[in-house]
């Protein structure tokens, strides 16, 4: 999703906003401009990547003085990726970045060609720098020109402004978007994420909704609506620059696959008290089992997935009925909710604006809502009853990894807890089971992960595949789902997950000489089942690449082309070793193709539009 960046201090503004951009092009983006204060504003767009903006600036070396800028990387939403739709949009007297959705776009823009504006661009944006521009020839000030606009637009923004009259000032206001401002000695600087303002401060502020922000060399102040000037509190990042680069590693996300086995151990030994899981949340506290009836986790995309392994883990331990589903869907089926219920959010970037509804929409039912979050500060974590932070770290790469297997963790967790409070699990199989997910499990993927060149030499094996499938049951499905998507959205390559009993109700018809596919036995109950389905697709001519134990194998002929075996872990905690496997898979195959791993096309990081 777009990117902003703003700098205001004492040295060049050009070389921090082309550094903030660099860091936030792991969001997605298909175009980006800067508008900075020149001796008026200059405007300097480019569609593609930030090195086409880079090439446009040499020649526009007066730039390189200005002090006072604003940046932004555009992830098409409203026209198509294109110079004239790019940001900043600029008028005679201001220009604007705008991250997320101005929704009432048509009817602002019949408001302003009324008044005698014409359109540069297809973009919901432009109408709000218009509106901005409008309220500023009335009214003359910045501050009741933003307020005036901001009463008028419907959706989601987080806006920087600057205006050619005020030549060190930027202003920026948020309201379901994420904005991030500092201030340090050198300057003020904002910034859509956290990454972009690391290189210059360690604390910074994550301003209220609707809360205008105004930098200046050297401070910030903040503003509400009706002009008086409030606090806002600050935040402190307990991880450093480094950590948000790529140390070596050819993409982040093979560096952050690499992570996992740390980010496991830190999670699990964060959320462990006396050797059993311990939140430290009031409501997770003993009426915890009496009060909720029904688990409803909601998601998107590999939140989810790792929602249906919750979901697993949460029903098999604890006996309570969990429902699974997409954040997108859930408000608008009007989904029954009792008030005993639990609603659980997942969210890597605790900025997905469809997991944000949901949360509201269980809120104003009055549900208790618990979030699971990676970013500290998050709009979800924030705005739930209360949050479960997963410490990953940054996850920089478009495709998800170490979060999911971190979520996996938080939930095994919960499911334990849930399980012991209400006596399905004995205090000393809880303590046994919290020891092998803090050392065994961690330990499991780690020898996967030493496994990579083997896991590489069967990603060979697909790379000219055009559709494959991944079949496997129960959890061994969840954990399909994941491999499935892992695959699709950085090698491009169609493929499906299905639940091996179900292939033969259609989807067999797909099988054909040399048809991929990846085959998942980690489940022992359901393994000669599983194995039905391998014999049925392999009678059709399918190459099958099989993901199991030992154990397993030793048991069944199971037929197949290629085998990889996951390291000997109790069955229950397969899940983690497993996808680390199909997580390396996807990325061997996206990196033998050449494919641009940590930014695949068309797709961002933080899905801030709805
Ligand atoms: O930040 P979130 O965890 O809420 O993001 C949810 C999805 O957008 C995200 O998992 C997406 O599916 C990733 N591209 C998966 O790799």
């Amino acid at each position: 999703m777009c990117g902003i960046i703003g700098f205001t201090g004492q040295k060049a503004a050009l070389p921090v906003l082309l550094e903030g951009l660099a860091t936030l092009e792991y969001r997605g983006y298909d175009s980006a401009g800067v508008a900075l204060w020149a001796d008026g504003i200059q405007t300097v767009k480019a569609e593609g990547r930030l090195s086409r903006l880079v090439e446009k600036l040499k020649e526009r070396s007066s730039l390189s003085l200005a002090t006072c800028g604003i940046g932004h990387t555009r992830w098409a939403t409203h026209g198509a990726p294109a110079d004239r739709n790019a940001h900043p949009h600029a008028t005679e007297r201001l220009a604007l970045v705008h991250n997320g959705i101005i929704e009432n776009y048509a009817e602002i823009g019949a408001f302003l060609i009324e008044r005698g504006y014409t359109f540069a661009s297809e973009t919901d944006t432009e109408t709000a720098a218009l509106l901005i521009d409008w309220f500023y020839g009335e009214y003359g000030d910045p501050q009741q020109a933003i307020f005036s606009a901001l009463s008028m637009l419907r959706g989601s923004y987080a806006f920087g402004v600057i205006f050619r009259e005020y030549p060190e000032r930027i202003y920026a206001v948020r309201k379901d978007s994420p904005l991030i401002v500092a201030a340090t000695a050198e300057g003020g600087i904002l910034a859509s994420d956290v990454p972009a303002v690391l290189a210059h401060s360690k604390e910074y502020y994550r301003p209220e909704e609707e809360i205008l922000s105004v930098l200046e060399p050297g401070r910030v102040r903040f503003y509400t609506r009706d002009g008086a000037e409030i606090d806002q509190k600050t935040e402190r990042v307990d991880w450093d620059v480094t950590q948000a680069q790529k140390g070596g590693w050819p993409h982040f996300m093979l560096k952050e696959i690499h992570e996992e086995p740390e980010a496991l151990r830190r999670t699990v030994g964060h959320y462990l008290k006396d050797g059993l899981p311990y939140f430290g949340v009031p409501a997770l506290d003993s009426p915890f089992p009496v009060r909720f009836h029904a688990v409803h986790i909601v998601a998107c995309g590999t939140a989810m997935h790792a929602g249906l392994i919750g979901r697993h883990v949460i029903e098999k331990w604890a006996r309570l009925p969990v429902s699974v589903e997409v954040a997108s869907e859930f408000r608008y089926r009007d989904p029954i909710l009792c008030k005993n219920d639990l609603v659980i959010l997942l969210s890597q970037s605790g900025e997905t604006a469809d997991t944000l509804a949901a949360l509201r929409h269980a809120k104003a039912k009055g549900i208790y809502t618990l979030a699971i979050v990676n970013v500290v500060g998050s709009s979800v974590a924030r705005e739930a009853d209360s949050v479960l932070y997963t410490p990953a770290g940054p996850e920089i790469a478009v495709a998800s990894t170490k979060a999911y297997s971190v979520q996996c963790a938080v939930l095994y967790l919960l499911a334990l807890r849930l399980a012991l409070l209400r006596g399905q699990i004995g205090e000393e199989e809880g303590k046994q089971l919290c020891t092998d997910l803090y050392t065994t499990v961690p330990e499991a993927v780690r020898e996967v992960l030493s496994e990579s060149d083997r896991i590489r030499d069967c990603a060979r094996e697909l790379i000219t595949a055009e559709h494959l499938f991944y079949i496997g049951r129960d959890v061994d499905h969840a954990l399909c789902t994941e491999g499935s998507l892992k695959l699709k959205e950085i090698s491009y390559i169609h493929s499906e997950a299905y639940a091996a009993g179900e292939l033969k109700h259609g989807t067999i018809s797909l099988i054909e000489e040399g048809t991929p596919v990846i085959a998942l036995m980690t489940a022992s109950h359901v393994a000669e089942k599983t194995l039905t389905g391998i014999r049925e697709v392999r009678s059709r001519g399918a190459q099958v690449i099989l993901i199991t134990t030992e154990a397993i194998a030793q048991g069944l002929e199971i037929p197949c082309d290629k085998q990889i075996l996951l390291p000997e872990i109790a069955e229950k905690f397969a899940p983690f070793p497993a996808v680390c496997v199909l997580q390396l898979l996807a990325y061997h195959v996206a990196a033998l193709k050449g494919a641009d791993v940590d930014k695949p096309r068309n797709l961002a990081k933080s899905v801030t539009v709805e």
